[in-house]
């Protein structure tokens, strides 16, 4: 319904995402772009609105949206905020940023998985605290990644990534997914959850979160997990039952956390944070300049082909 558009006047974009500068210059190149908040999309009248992982689009919110919208650019590859349904009842085009940001996500990865195995969190403390009087430090042994078996929940562009990332740093793979993937990039496959987590030492989730992946760190599955397992999560938070991850942690059962993503964000759960064993970051796995303004760019692309009357290959309704 919505899939002719007028090509006669500039596109309007609406942004609901507070954009880094660089990315937000890639909009105002190709587009009239104005930063907005629901209320007042009625009177911009925007063809196209520019959302992030931060608002929930739901029947309720595409109901309040003005008819001017015309499609929805979400600047992510994760689409857990959004009822794809609704959007496809509303007949709206819907783009995301999937391959562009799977680099830095990577690389934050290897950034939680060497500063929780090295113990990066209590040792900076130490700095920062005055308390560093042993020269050696005896009492912050980390362990070494070579010849451990990281175990990756979601081999997808980003978990391959990081698989050829680890396999340079020695490490062994394993890896869990629905089905066996075409590209397994050194890893094994592990048919059940059972199997692969008595295999890993180190636990990656990188996968989306649906039904499927939701609550799959619980605690029958860390009971599974051997002992001193170190979990990093760069997935989403929901992939986790953070109570059971705090036990397994209080416990040791899980030696230490690596986490970019948590449940309820901005507002997450400060048992986390008061824990010298997990090393945190604040959902910033996208966040370098390559990726922000690559994410801005094929959502741009996207929208030009759009309007051109194509489809383009990040069109997701
Ligand atoms: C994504 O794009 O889904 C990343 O998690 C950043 O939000």
């Amino acid at each position: 319904m919505n899939d002719a558009p007028d090509q006669s006047f500039p596109v309007r974009i609406a942004s609901l995402v507070p954009l880094a500068p660089i990315a937000r210059a890639e909009f105002a190149r190709r587009f009239i772009i104005e930063d907005a908040e629901p209320a007042s999309l009625g009177t911009l009248c925007p063809d196209v609105l520019l959302l992030s992982p931060a608002v929930r689009v739901d029947a309720a919110f595409l109901a309040g949206l003005p008819a001017s919208v015309g499609a929805l650019a979400t600047y992510s590859v994760g689409l857990d905020h959004i009822d794809l349904d609704a959007v496809r009842a509303r007949g709206l085009p819907m783009f995301n940023t999937p391959g562009i940001l799977s680099n830095a996500v990577a690389d934050q990865a290897m950034l939680l998985l060497l500063a929780a195995t090295r113990r990066m969190a209590e040792a900076t403390a130490l700095l920062r605290e005055g308390r560093w009087t042993d020269l050696w430090s005896s009492h912050i042994l980390g362990v070494e990644l070579a010849g451990r078996t990281l175990g990756i929940y979601g081999l997808g562009d980003i978990g391959r990534r990081v698989a050829r990332r680890a396999t340079a740093f020695g490490m062994r793979l394993v890896y869990h997914n629905r089905r066996r993937a075409v590209d397994e990039a050194g890893a094994t496959f592990a048919a059940t959850a059972e199997e692969f987590l008595a295999s890993a030492d180190i636990l990656l989730l990188a996968a989306p979160s649906t039904g499927e992946t939701r609550n799959f760190l619980n605690r029958e599955r860390l009971a599974l997990a051997r002992d001193g397992l170190v979990v990093v999560n760069i997935g989403r938070g929901d992939l986790i039952d953070d109570d059971a991850l705090l036990e397994a942690l209080e416990s040791g059962k899980v030696r230490a956390a690596g986490l970019d993503v948590f449940r309820n964000e901005p507002q997450i759960d400060p048992r986390f944070l008061a824990r010298s064993d997990v090393v945190a970051t604040p959902h910033i796995g996208s966040a370098t300049e390559e990726a922000r303004r690559g994410m801005a760019t094929v959502l741009c692309d996207a929208i030009e082909a759009w309007r051109r009357g194509e489809r383009p290959a990040n069109r997701i309704t």
